[in-house]
């Protein structure tokens, strides 16, 4: 049986990135099912995508535009591609933290920028998946938990200039979610894995959750019901204690 949602979003003009899977196919569908108008685009190919790698400067700029001409405005820029790959101390190199920094930091915070514009006419939001991996030391993933650090603040930052402006800017920062993002990630777990490093960090809810949890944080904090809420950091981590 489908339940009915509320249509917190009819008409609103809604940019998705990372839409082709995970949370961010997720966070698309429900935009869809409020209402919304939706563009969302991927370095993968999906349904109702449009193909862009985030970190390609020329290709994210033909994307802004596309998206702008598509919608004729913007409403919700949902920053929620990202990516991560674990790597050991003296496995780091350059080209794996810059590609961290690149998609996960460099994106989200020139797509505001770029969008910033249509987003002060509308009087609209920026709602980005940053992670817990942010505020927190994990083994072996210093250059994600680095730039979802980066990406944390940078839009802490945004929040202050774009406030004075009527546009909110928050974070989601989930714990682990059912996606294939861990599985690609664990990749680059070392051969010696210390696990008992690893389960220092435990949720008090057991198990990972289904995207939808992380979405409905996404969608809560785009609506305006939300309107008193900027520069802040909804946790979604099914009560991570370290
Ligand atoms: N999975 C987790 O446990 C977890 C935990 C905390 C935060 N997050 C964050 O949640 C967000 C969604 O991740 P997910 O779990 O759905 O993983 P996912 O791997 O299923 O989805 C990420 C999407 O981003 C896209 N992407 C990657 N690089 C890109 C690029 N250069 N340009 C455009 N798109 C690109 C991928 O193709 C993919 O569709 C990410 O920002 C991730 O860092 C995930």
């Amino acid at each position: 049986m489908t339940v009915a949602r509320a249509q917190r979003f009819t008409d609103r003009r809604v940019v998705v990135t990372g839409a082709a899977g995970g949370v961010g196919r997720v966070v698309a569908d429900l935009f869809r099912a409020e209402g919304a108008r939706v563009v969302g685009t991927d370095v993968a190919e999906a349904e109702r995508v449009v193909a862009c790698d985030l970190s390609d400067d020329a290709a994210r700029d033909a994307f802004v535009a596309t998206a702008l001409a598509e919608l004729g405005g913007l409403d919700v820029l949902c920053n929620v591609a990202g990516i991560q790959q674990f790597a050991e101390l003296g496995k780091l190199t350059p080209a794996g933290l810059r590609r961290h920094f690149d998609v996960n930091a460099l994106a989200p915070l020139m797509l505001a920028q770029s969008f910033s514009e249509a987003l002060v006419a509308s009087k609209g939001n920026v709602v980005s998946v940053a992670s817990i991996s942010a505020v927190m030391g994990q083994p072996y993933n210093a250059q994600y938990c680095a730039s979802k650090a980066a990406l944390l603040l940078g839009m802490r930052s945004l929040a202050v200039e774009l406030g004075t402006l009527g546009v909110r800017v928050n974070c989601v920062s989930p714990g682990g979610i059912e996606t294939p993002m861990i599985e690609a990630a664990a990749a680059g777990l070392p051969a010696d894995v210390n696990w008992d490093l690893i389960a220092k960090s435990q949720s008090v809810i057991p198990g990972f959750m289904p995207p939808e949890d992380v979405a409905e944080a996404l969608l809560y904090l785009a609506s305006d019901v939300a309107r008193s809420v900027t520069g802040a950091n909804l946790v979604v981590d099914r009560g991570v204690v370290w």
